[in-house]
């Protein structure tokens, strides 16, 4: 068989296909990739739209009227996406993320989760939200089967977060979400700050301030360059150890082990016992080392690194008729030639390239 692989980028123009090499029998199970990385996360985008226009993911001068987003058939359907992941489950997926784009605005998202939450019921599912939907939906979603959640939240400051995600969308709306989903059993939430140097990072302090001892956990994500569209620029990146050092100077803190093999965030504790926060260092200190994540985006391409050019589209298999177990050597083969390592060769050159955006590919 010939499987085919499909690049798409922001412009939706540059289409390559490429066979993937024939599955070598002999590959070991659980599958191991070149740099003997497991298959342990998978990471499924079910919209690339988003009701927000971060500055830093899907700026408005690119993502407007005139964005060409998926038409509805050429996203997976439920029952695809299920599919695959008892597919990828068989492979040693123990986590699942449904991402976007702004995964509640799928229709009928809680009936997706009811679905994944009852074929693959060992593994883990979680989902990141930027919360404008969630306060509405948060009991729905417990009931269904989801067992966490990440709420994005840049700053507590009002004027700088309608700022930041450039549509007028006031925080304490996102607050009383995150306060929902808490009291609903989604409990601890995890909210990520993206830090952005002169933008929102005088807001370190009160965002670290507000979420101790609440038993939710902040983790302050140093500014990528994902995507192709969001200017990305090494001086705008608030290094991690500069963050740890200014939180540590208002409240004496310490990191602490992971919780598991290749956890993305580093974890620190407060001295005082008020909990935790965690840093999230991709550019200044890469974790491809431990990269066990895969990313379905919204069309059913396979991505094996969040800053892939191209990816191996699932979709056509899936519409090609061919058996779960013909889908499955795929998977295996695609992994076991995986060699992704993009945050230890990332430079000034390599965030110009036209990298697939995060709306996209699911963050
Ligand atoms: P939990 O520990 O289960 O809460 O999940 P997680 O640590 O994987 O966190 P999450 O999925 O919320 O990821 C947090 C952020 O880290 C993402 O939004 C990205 O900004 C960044 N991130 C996650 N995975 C990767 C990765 O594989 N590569 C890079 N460079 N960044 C990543
Ligand atoms: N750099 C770092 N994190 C990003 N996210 C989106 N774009 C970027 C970027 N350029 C994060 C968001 C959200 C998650 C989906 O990805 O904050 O929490
Ligand atoms: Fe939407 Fe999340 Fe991207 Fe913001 S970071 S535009 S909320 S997908
Ligand atoms: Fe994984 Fe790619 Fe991120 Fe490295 S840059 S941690 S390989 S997704």
């Amino acid at each position: 068989m010939t499987f085919r692989i499909i690049s798409r980028t922001d412009d939706r123009t540059d289409t390559k296909t490429l066979a993937i090499p024939a599955l070598d029998r002999s590959i070991s199970s659980p599958v191991l990739d070149t740099r003997r990385r497991g298959l342990h996360d998978l990471r499924i985008s079910v919209t690339d739209r988003c009701n927000f226009r971060c500055t830093y993911c899907m700026p408005r001068s690119v993502f407007n009227e005139a964005y060409p987003f998926l038409p509805h058939d050429e996203l997976l359907t439920f029952e695809e996406i299920v599919r695959l992941a008892k597919i990828f489950r068989a492979h040693g997926v123990e986590k699942i993320r449904l991402t976007g784009g702004e995964p509640l605005l799928r229709h009928g998202i809680e009936k997706l989760v009811a679905m994944l939450s009852a074929a693959v019921p060992d593994a883990e599912l979680t989902l990141t939200t930027n919360g404008s939907a969630l306060k509405a939906k948060a009991h729905a979603l417990k009931a269904a089967g989801l067992n966490r959640v990440t709420v994005s939240l840049d700053s507590l400051d009002d004027a700088t977060f309608r700022a930041m995600n450039d549509a007028d969308f006031p925080v304490q709306r996102v607050l009383d979400a995150i306060h929902t989903a808490a009291a609903a059993g989604l409990a601890p939430l995890k909210i990520n700050m993206v830090v952005r140097r002169g933008i929102n990072d005088g807001h370190i302090i009160d965002m670290a301030r507000y979420f101790r001892g609440s038993g939710n956990i902040v983790r302050f994500i140093e500014f990528m360059d994902v995507g192709a569209t969001n200017g990305w620029k090494m001086d705008d990146v608030v290094p991690s150890a500069e963050i740890a050092r200014r939180i540590s100077e208002v409240f004496p803190c310490a990191p602490l082990n992971p919780n598991y093999a290749g956890e993305v965030a580093k974890r620190w504790r407060y001295l005082d016992g008020a909990g935790e926060f965690g840093l999230i260092s991709s550019v200044t200190e890469a974790f491809c080392g431990a990269c066990t994540r895969a990313r379905l985006s919204t069309d059913g391409t396979l991505y094996t690194c969040l800053f892939a050019q191209k990816g191996y589209s699932l979709k056509s298999l899936l519409r090609s008729g061919i058996d779960d177990t013909e889908i499955s050597e795929a998977v295996q083969s695609i992994w076991h030639h995986r060699a992704d390592n993009y945050s230890e060769l990332r430079t000034a050159e390599t965030a110009k390239q036209k990298k697939v955006e995060m709306s996209y590919i699911g963050g």
